[in-house]
């Protein structure tokens, strides 16, 4: 009996812990790549070759010893690489065999409760990526060993084979296969009811075993919509899913499939503004695609994933070292309206090309928390973090385009107001009037990022000092106040 109540009370907390959209909303991520961010010996020398594509040994024991070099910068969240086993050499852990075994390269099943447990006690969520379209095999298509895979384990589970070729044609790009005959991704037969259902009893069980707070959602668009909300609903938390395309017409519609996507359309925006300095213009318009225009499909911009850099595309240092323009993308990305999500490394000013090539050991780094770009991501999630806690309405406040040129931006998003430009180093020091900002008459604001202060005018605008394309986060002072920002307490 008084087992029977604590299993009861057990399950109580549980499922009053699972974290939910509104859950989520205020907090921020690292995406951390399993294999590459700690090992468990703690070393930062151990060499890793991105080109050679095998296990350079990062761990979730090592990740668990590390994570206050997370938490120090403002995260309250992390996204770890799949955990499910995998075939013999798959370091990012996209090639499953068995989903009913963790990948003990990454360590043991207690070990990973473990790092949940660790995360939980600094107030943490643990994300974990969760691939629901495919198995792997190391094989051609017409060799695959289906008796190798837990739980579907027979050909009738799977779509039969076909190559995916025309990624205009919505059937095959579900249907068909990923991969060639170095591996083979055959593709679950997702709107199998038995399938479905087997999946569903397979994620709720996942989510309960590791108390994880949150899934990221692998290859979305290569599975039926359907299959998304019985199977969100069966793993009882938040869901974001990758849908790897920009066209918002394509990707935004999936939010009426799961809480979440990843927010493609807005990171190839970025990054032609930030990186490759166009217009302005071209931020405005991608930022009305989710709030203004809801033909796009988009059911919530503060849920979406809003990221600069991940694992499966080159880094934005990879084309220009300048830190004025990573440092205004930076901020866009934490200050605008989804939750924001930093990959390991971009706080180090990693420099990546395209996959495997921005798949770099942090461990390389040092873990260097004196980084330029450590420090600005750990100011950035300090205000979004503070002004969230303080100012009920921040995390639903949807971004107000104050106003624009081709190469200055000004935005709102309630008590915090940027200004963005992708002018980059060169642009030198001068005084702009800001526009629009509705600050207080005589009051006191802060730019947060350098502690330099402001009086509003009579017009509620302040004339701020541009330096060398550096981005400004202004805030009123009695924002600041219970904060230890810029000596405020
Ligand atoms: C799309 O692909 C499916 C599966 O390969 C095929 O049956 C169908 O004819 C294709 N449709 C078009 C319009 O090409
Ligand atoms: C398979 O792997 C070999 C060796 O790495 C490589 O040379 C070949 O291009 C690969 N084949 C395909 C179809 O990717
Ligand atoms: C969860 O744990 C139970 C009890 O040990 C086990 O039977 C089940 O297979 C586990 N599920 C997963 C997905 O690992
Ligand atoms: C989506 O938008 C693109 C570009 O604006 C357009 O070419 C395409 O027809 C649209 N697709 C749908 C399904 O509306
Ligand atoms: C930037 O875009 C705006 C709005 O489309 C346009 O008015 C302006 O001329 C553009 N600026 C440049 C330098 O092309």
């Amino acid at each position: 009996m008084r087992l029977l109540i604590a299993a009861a009370v057990a399950s109580l907390i549980r499922a009053s812990a699972a974290a939910s959209a509104a859950d989520w909303r205020s907090r921020s991520i690292y995406q951390v790549f399993t294999d590459r961010f700690a090992r468990t010996d703690g070393s930062t020398t151990y060499p890793c070759d991105v080109n050679t594509n095998i296990y350079c040994g990062g761990t979730w024991k090592g990740l668990e010893n590390k994570l206050d070099y997370i938490k120090n910068m403002g995260f309250t969240a992390i996204w770890i690489s799949p955990i499910t086993a995998q075939v013999t050499e798959a370091y990012h852990g996209y090639y499953q065999t068995d989903l009913y075994n963790v990948n003990e390269k990454f360590g043991t099943a207690d070990e990973l409760k473990s790092l949940a447990s660790a995360l939980h006690s600094k107030g943490m969520y643990l994300m974990v990526d969760v691939v629901p379209n495919h198995m792997a095999f190391a094989g051609c298509p017409d060799k695959v060993d289906y008796g190798r895979f837990k739980v579907f384990n027979k050909a009738d589970h799977f779509h039969s084979y076909c190559p995916m070729e025309n990624m205009a044609n919505q059937t095959e790009v579900e249907d068909c296969w990923l991969g060639n005959c170095n591996m083979t991704m055959p593709d679950i037969k997702t709107e199998n009811q038995e399938v479905a259902d087997e999946m569903n009893r397979w994620i709720n069980s996942l989510v309960s075993n590791y108390s994880i707070d949150g899934l990221r959602i692998d290859s979305v668009k290569n599975v039926n919509k359907d299959f998304f909300p019985p199977w969100c609903r069966s793993a009882g938390v938040f869901c974001m899913g990758e849908v790897s395309e920009g066209l918002a017409n394509y990707t935004y519609p999936y939010q009426r499939y799961m809480d979440s996507v990843l927010d493609y359309p807005l990171y190839y925006a970025m990054t032609r503004v930030f990186q490759q300095q166009s217009n302005m213009s071209d931020l405005v318009v991608n930022l009305a695609a989710c709030t203004k225009n809801a033909e796009a499909g988009c059911k919530d911009s503060t849920l979406l994933g809003t990221f600069l850099e991940n694992h499966d595309n080159p880094r934005f240092p990879y084309a220009t070292k300048d830190l004025s323009l990573v440092k205004n993308a930076l901020a866009f990305t934490i200050l605008s309206d989804g939750i924001p999500i930093v990959y390991q490394g971009q706080e180090q000013h990693y420099d990546g090309g395209d996959d495997p090539g921005c798949r770099e050991a942090l461990w390389l780094s040092g873990y260097n928390t004196d980084a330029p770009l450590y420090k600005h991501v750990a100011y950035l999630n300090q205000i979004r973090n503070h002004i969230s806690a303080k100012h009920a309405s921040y995390s639903t406040y949807q971004t107000n385009v104050l106003s624009y040129t081709s190469d200055v931006i000004q935005l709102r998003k309630d008590a915090i107001r940027t200004i963005l430009t992708n002018q980059g180093e060169q642009g030198g020091t001068y005084t702009l009037t800001t526009q629009g900002m509705q600050f207080t008459s005589g009051a006191t604001v802060v730019d947060v990022l350098t502690c330099t202060k402001y009086t509003a005018n009579d017009k509620g605008e302040v004339d701020v000092k541009m330096q060398g394309g550096s981005p400004s986060a202004l805030v009123e002072e009695g924002s600041l106040t219970g904060s230890t920002m810029c000596g405020y307490t």
